[in-house]
């Protein structure tokens, strides 16, 4: 175990240095322990609570001013770890953590693929939870985070796909907000090319999430759904080989170098925002987090930028759909100071603290009643818009795939990765995709039996 906890101090240590763009304080340095005082290290409260907070953007500042503000309630502390951006990276240091039942976290950010893959390690939250406090989130996100009848984790921020647009460049040349692919592919083509000509020769029609990494599964599943397409049918094998899909794949395929740079298959999140908000690109999937950055006033862009549903298909069963997403918080089973932790994570979901990070960071809440707040909707106003949208939500097949869903999205990102770098043809490789997804499938049932302990 010892081994391991070194594994994540390291890697946490690394991960920081090279992925989170804020200050942090994980696991304190050398300069603030020696501004210490001896009276402050003597009053040093009991119990510590070590917490996994996002990096992107405001997320680490935010949750460091709600761990200050915890710390002064209650008196005791908090240790904030910080993790790789990138989804599937956290997992494997989670199931690390996990297998060798490490008391070195708490609290887990969890993914909302991750509750059939996590759900043996976390406590189930309706035990320390009110049916009426659990009623104030999504259903479906409560739904989602219910392992065989255990809530292992409370909804924290909700995620959608969305699309966004520059304004001034559609009004510039006399264009509408394009609602369907082929809209996007006129429209995209028509600013690139007219804006390198003025000038910027670095422009881009539109600009997504390409990077083999769950990131990209997110993206495909938009694609597939968008023109009738899907991954699993209602009995839940395997229907990724159908048409829709692989004639959305091609198109993909086709913009990679004609109006998508094809820096874009090494792009997360981040790089794609990067590119965006240096003003070399017209249209950008992310998530929402991107607006409130886009439109802050030291932005360049501020007041350019809006968002609205990604675009859709022509064809029959085509749909203006974005992928769901967002990160809740589970308590570790192995964790030595579990009342504290959950009594933490409800702080940290409350309707005041999410309110909070509504305003401060545009972070989008979980609970109901908080697209309803005048004060949030008159300082956030999107967030009228993204409720709407939160109606036309794609899931990830993560109930079909249960414990295995971090394998299927592996298999997902990797194939369709290499389809569009044009590595591989896209009729075999999705033949072979859906074959992989298939065995997959049948491991599933199996093995969630042999697994599951169900114990807290
Ligand atoms: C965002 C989403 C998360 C998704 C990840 C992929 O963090 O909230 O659900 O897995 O992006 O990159």
């Amino acid at each position: 175990m010892e081994k391991n906890l070194r594994t994540l101090r390291t890697a946490t240590f690394v991960m920081i240095s090279l992925f989170c763009l804020g200050p942090h304080d994980a696991f304190g340095n050398q300069e603030n322990a020696s501004e210490q005082s001896i009276e402050s290290v003597q009053k040093k409260p009991e119990i510590i609570i070590k917490i996994t907070c996002g990096c992107k953007a405001l997320q680490l500042k935010l949750c460091q001013q709600a761990a200050e503000e915890w710390e002064k309630i209650t008196g005791n502390r908090v240790e904030i770890i910080t993790l790789p951006n990138e989804s599937n990276e956290r997992l494997n240091l989670f199931l690390q953590l996990f297998r060798s039942k490490s008391r070195d976290v708490d609290i887990f950010l969890v993914d909302v693929t991750w509750p059939g893959v996590l759900a043996n390690y976390l406590i189930d939250l309706r035990k320390h939870f009110k049916e009426k406090e659990i009623s104030e989130f999504y259903e479906v996100i409560i739904n989602n985070n219910t392992v065989r009848g255990r809530l292992v984790a409370i909804p924290w921020y909700v995620d959608i796909g969305i699309f966004y647009y520059r304004k001034d460049l559609l009004k510039k040349y006399g264009h509408k907000i394009p609602t369907t692919w082929d809209e996007l592919e006129v429209v995209a083509a028509d600013i690139q090319n007219k804006e390198r000509q003025n000038g910027n020769s670095r422009m881009w029609g539109y600009v997504f999430q390409g990077k083999s990494y769950e990131g990209l599964t997110v993206n495909a599943m938009e694609w597939f759904f968008s023109v009738g397409g899907s991954v699993t049918g209602p009995n839940g094998e395997s229907i990724i080989d159908v048409e829709p899909n692989r004639t959305m794949l091609e198109r993909v395929h086709e913009w990679i170098g004609s109006i998508v740079p094809s820096g874009v298959l090494g792009y997360t999140e981040e790089e794609a925002r990067g590119v965006f908000q240096s003003g070399n690109a017209v249209f950008m999937r992310n998530w929402p987090y991107a607006l409130a950055l886009l439109n802050a006033p030291d932005c360049h862009l501020a007041g350019k930028v809006e968002a609205t549903s990604l675009p859709a298909g022509t064809g029959a069963g085509s749909g203006h759909v974005g992928t769901l997403g967002g990160w809740s918080l589970g308590v570790s089973k192995f964790s030595q100071h579990q009342r504290e932790a959950v009594a933490f994570v409800r702080f940290l979901t409350s309707y005041k603290e999410q309110k909070r990070r509504a305003i401060e960071g545009g972070i989008s809440p979980t609970r109901h009643a908080l697209y309803k707040d005048e004060e949030l909707l008159t300082k956030q106003p999107f967030f009228a818009k993204l409720s709407n949208m939160l109606g036309n939500i794609v899931l990830r097949p993560a109930v079909q795939f249960g414990h295995l869903y971090n394998q299927a999205s592996a298999e997902i990102f990797n194939s369709v990765h290499s389809m569009l770098a044009g590595n591989r043809p896209i009729d075999s490789a999705l033949k072979q995709l859906h074959e992989r997804l298939s065995l997959l499938l049948k491991k599933v049932g199996k093995q969630s039996r042999e697994c599951f302990d169900g114990q807290d």
